[in-house]
């Protein structure tokens, strides 16, 4: 295969709730780059963000993203889990399958640093408590992979 291309990633994009980026200005993309963000960072390029920092730690795949999303994102090679870089209106957490228990657990730190959302990705209806002064909006079927993965969706009330 050559050089990957925006264009590419986005011929395999799955579903995001883009509803959330017209009323974002910034936002964090924590496990960007499995896939060159097909699954988060290309909707967030297409609704015009400049803001954006994106965060993993495969650092080829990150280089790769550099050279093709806009000059005005920032990629950070760290852990997502400790990563802290001020706050954004979008949070948004891209994990593994195997990770979404870890992440669901770390409610209060994802909002924290959000402003307005924050979208995890989970494999059912989560059942966690959410952090006082936030509400679900949302479980956004993205597909079928491992019988059905899902954003799940909180926003600040
Ligand atoms: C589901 S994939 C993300 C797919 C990506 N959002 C996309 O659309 O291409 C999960 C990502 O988590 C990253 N990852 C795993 N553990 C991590 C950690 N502790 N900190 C940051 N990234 C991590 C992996 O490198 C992988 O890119």
């Amino acid at each position: 295969m050559g050089a990957v291309t925006l264009t590419q990633v986005r011929a395999n994009r799955s579903p995001f709730p883009v509803d959330l980026l017209s009323e974002c200005e910034s936002a964090l993309l924590l496990y960007c780059a499995a896939f060159y963000g097909r699954n988060d960072c290309v909707w967030v390029e297409e609704a015009g963000l400049e803001n954006v920092t994106a965060v993993d730690v495969d650092s080829e795949k990150l280089a790769v993203m550099r050279a093709i999303y806009p000059d005005t994102w920032k990629f950070v090679h760290a852990d997502a889990y400790t990563y802290r870089g001020g706050t954004h209106d979008l949070v948004s957490a891209d994990v593994f399958s195997n990770q979404s228990d870890r992440a669901l657990g770390m409610l209060d730190h994802w909002c924290g640093m959000a402003r307005k959302f924050v979208t995890i990705a989970v494999w059912k209806e989560p059942t966690v408590e959410i952090p006082a002064g936030w509400k679900r909006r949302d479980l956004m079927f993205r597909s079928s992979f491992l019988g059905g993965c899902y954003w799940y969706i909180l926003e600040r009330q």
